[in-house]
């Protein structure tokens, strides 16, 4: 990934300038990256940074922290990445070093990752809080704690020793939680290219294909565009649908079944999250589409809570409500459609909830709840909406010509400030608009 742009560089400077306002000065906030997995022998996983040290320096090394220790008069941002070594760069690749940290990502002082030990009683003396999310990088849990303890020994008389760990939950993921005009624009694309991949599946599938070939549809529409799976596509045909992280996408579409892909692309660090669920053979049959419908209207019911005061428990609370309905006029169920989810008999055919805040991460972070009861929403929150039925092939009492029936529909919502904005409404979800599209 190249340099930061100076749009970029004043971006991620002003997510700090944020993120040490709530910490404030008695605060020290450290964010390791991600670090190299082996996949096997000699093999690393493709690396993914960090997305909190990411969303702060755009830097995209492994190996690397960063401190921000607001009000500290050398600097408040430091930096300490790999050292330059000719040797291993000819090898693996391009370094920034401590070097490249301040003169292209802005860094008040950087150092070698290794010198980051000596430097930390310095850091953390006199500071009251440190902001680092214990049990996430297991060697730096031990050298800070180790350091905590070690200031606490020499203090008795002088400067103060940190007294509390605070989760980055609190703070910065209270910040990602809302997106930004910037960070907006690449969720956007993310969106858009994702949608274009899944018309592109649509084109692609027929009966006799598999589901490895549409997933490669999928991922060619995201490599070309400079994009990589945000998670493990699922293509999942038939009853596929009916196991929610199907994802060995192996067997052969089948004319008369259904096809549920759930698939989004990540574009600079931000991914989409899409779900459709379409006719192998390109018609709906009567029973899938009476299913279908009812999932649709769940869907569209629930887009309409998302705006800026409602609770946001709302849309799993309607989405649910129409899907029960829609079960028991199908026969599915049978009772009162409150009391069927009062008692939880819906479960059987909807197990998830409605949907989770999108970012960075697929499940991106920022708290649910606030004081113990659902947050409302606020402009420029992003949540998918993904309700769906699932009718196990094996399910007892019901007509078999439901059996096997899996499906979601999964958009991706930002909470504008006069409403809701789908943003993956590139591909098609109504019954007529996807028939049409695979008919043409
Ligand atoms: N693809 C993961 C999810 O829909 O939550
Ligand atoms: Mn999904
Ligand atoms: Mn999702």
């Amino acid at each position: 990934m190249p340099a930061p742009s100076s749009a970029e560089l004043k971006e991620y400077a002003s997510r700090r300038a944020r993120l040490m306002q709530a910490i404030g000065p008695d605060g020290v906030a450290i964010i390791p990256s991600s670090r190299e997995v082996i996949r096997n022998r000699d093999v690393h996983y493709k690396f993914r940074q960090d997305s909190d040290f990411w969303y702060l320096s755009g830097f995209n090394e492994p190996d690397s922290v960063l401190v921000l220790a607001p009000g500290r008069k050398e600097g408040a941002f430091l930096m300490f990445v790999r050292e330059r070594n000719k040797e291993r760069e000819i090898w693996d690749g391009r370094r920034a070093g401590p070097e490249g940290a301040v003169s292209d990502y802005g860094a008040d002082q950087a150092y070698t990752a290794a010198e980051l030990e000596g430097l930390l009683p310095q850091l953390l003396t006199g500071r009251a809080k440190v902001h680092y999310t214990l049990g996430e990088h297991p060697a730096w849990d031990s050298r800070i704690t180790a350091c905590v303890r070690e200031i606490r020994e020499v203090s008795r008389r002088g400067p103060s020793a940190p007294t509390e760990f605070v989760s980055l939950d609190i703070t910065l993921h209270e910040l990602r939680l809302f997106k930004s005009e910037a960070e907006l624009k690449l969720v956007r694309h993310a969106c858009e290219i994702s949608a274009q991949a899944h018309v592109r599946a649509m084109r692609a599938t027929r009966p006799g294909g598999w589901e490895w070939q549409v997933a490669a549809e999928i991922h060619h529409e995201f490599e070309k565009n400079a994009m990589e799976p945000g998670y493990g596509s699922i293509v999942g045909g038939g009853d596929n649908a009916c196991i929610l992280h199907y994802k060995e996408n192996e067997m052969q579409l089948r004319d008369g079944d259904l096809l549920l892909i759930d698939a989004g692309g990540e574009y600079r660090g931000y991914t989409a999250d899409i779900t459709r669920t379409f006719p192998v053979n390109g018609k709906y049959s009567g029973a899938q589409k009476e299913v279908y419908e009812v999932v649709l209207a769940a869907q569209l019911a629930a887009i309409e809570e998302l705006r800026p005061g409602n609770s946001s428990a709302r849309p799993h609370e309607v989405a649910t409500r129409v899907l029960t309905e829609g079960l028991v006029a199908l026969g599915l169920l049978r009772g009162d459609p409150q009391e069927l989810i009062d008692t939880g008999k819906h479960r059987q055919f909807y197990m998830h909830g409605t949907g989770h805040w999108l970012g960075m991460d697929v499940h991106d972070v920022g708290r649910y709840k606030l004081d113990a009861q659902p947050r409302p929403f606020e402009a420029g929150m992003v949540m998918t909406v993904e309700p769906g039925l699932y009718i196990a092939p094996d399910t007892a009492g019901v007509d078999p010509r439901f059996l096997g029936i899996g499906i979601r529909i999964e958009d991706d919502v930002l909470v504008g400030a006069k409403g809701p904005e789908v943003l993956t409404g590139g591909a098609p979800k109504k019954v007529a608009e996807v028939e049409a599209l695979m008919a043409g």
